[in-house]
């Protein structure tokens, strides 16, 4: 089945979904994107995601050629043209058709893509490798991710799953989630330098029902000694990570508190979605 796309005020069939060489996301990779799931019909978390949205393209000084009623109703529309139990819905605004390849237009391009998504559920964990590096204006979901797309290479040869990005001593998040330490029976996450994920913000409303909780900077050398280390995001929900370059956590396998937790968040994610 081919997927219905909104582009620029209608839905057509994917392949029909056409943009423009001038375009200053694909000359100049100005633009910004969110992404969420809808399940069996039900978006989840659809509001943090156009909160993000909308902070994004303000902070990136774009404007959304839809207010929040319209944009509901494109997502709806998205849901009913593409009937799949999991839906991946990735909304992406561009500078639009720049007239010099530099200055933004006066109209931004939204597109509105819903595809089937599945879960990658590794049973192991998984291994990051450390890299120094600081994403660019981290609270804007930005369309750039050229450092770790060009560290798969490097990623496929040491067996890991993804990075984990470090600056000045402290680290930060991974290049598609946040990360959170577990030590004695404290769940701790980055405060700066990262972008404030939507199921970041659930899973530390979910922990903190059960454990202490904490938002501030993480060193290294704290990492290093975590007893337990978990990420989160909206592709992978909430994953145990085992191992970060040589070092490896809890024996290589899921943490109990992870593992609560990992189920504690799949069950508020059934009840609010
Ligand atoms: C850089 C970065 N950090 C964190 C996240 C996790 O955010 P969310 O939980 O909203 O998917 C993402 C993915 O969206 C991301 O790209």
């Amino acid at each position: 089945m081919q997927e219905y796309i909104f582009i620029n005020g209608q839905f057509v069939k994917s392949q029909e979904a056409k943009i423009h060489v001038t375009d200053l996301a694909l000359l100049r990779g100005y633009g910004i994107f969110d992404f969420f799931r809808a399940i069996n019909g039900k978006p989840i978390f659809m509001e943090d995601h156009l909160d993000r949205f909308e902070n994004s393209a303000r902070l990136m000084g774009l404007t959304i050629p839809a207010n929040r009623v319209a944009l509901r109703n494109i997502i709806q529309e998205t849901i009913r043209l593409n009937p799949y139990p999991t839906l991946g819905i990735k909304m992406i605004l561009t500078g639009g058709y720049s007239p010099d390849g530099y200055v933004p237009a006066e109209a931004p391009n939204l597109i509105v893509i819903g595809k089937p998504f599945t879960f990658k559920e590794p049973k192991q964990g998984l291994k990051l490798l450390s890299f120094a590096y600081q994403r660019e204006i981290p609270a804007i979901k930005t369309l750039n991710y050229i450092v770790p797309i060009r560290l798969l290479p490097q990623l496929k040869a040491a067996q890991a799953d993804d990075v984990l990005y470090y600056a000045n001593n402290l680290i930060s998040e991974s290049s598609r989630s946040n990360i959170f330490i577990v030590k004695n029976q404290t769940i701790v996450t980055p405060q700066t330098g990262v972008l404030y994920g939507i199921t970041r913000k659930h899973v530390l409303k979910v922990a903190a029902k059960h454990y202490a909780v904490e938002e501030r900077d993480i060193s290294l050398a704290e990492y290093w000694e975590a007893d337990e280390v978990f990420t989160t995001g909206s592709t992978k929900r909430l994953l145990p990570i085992v191992q970060t370059d040589d070092v490896i956590f809890n024996k290589g396998k899921i943490g109990t508190i992870t593992q609560h937790l990992q189920e504690a968040f799949l069950a508020y994610e059934k009840g609010v979605g």
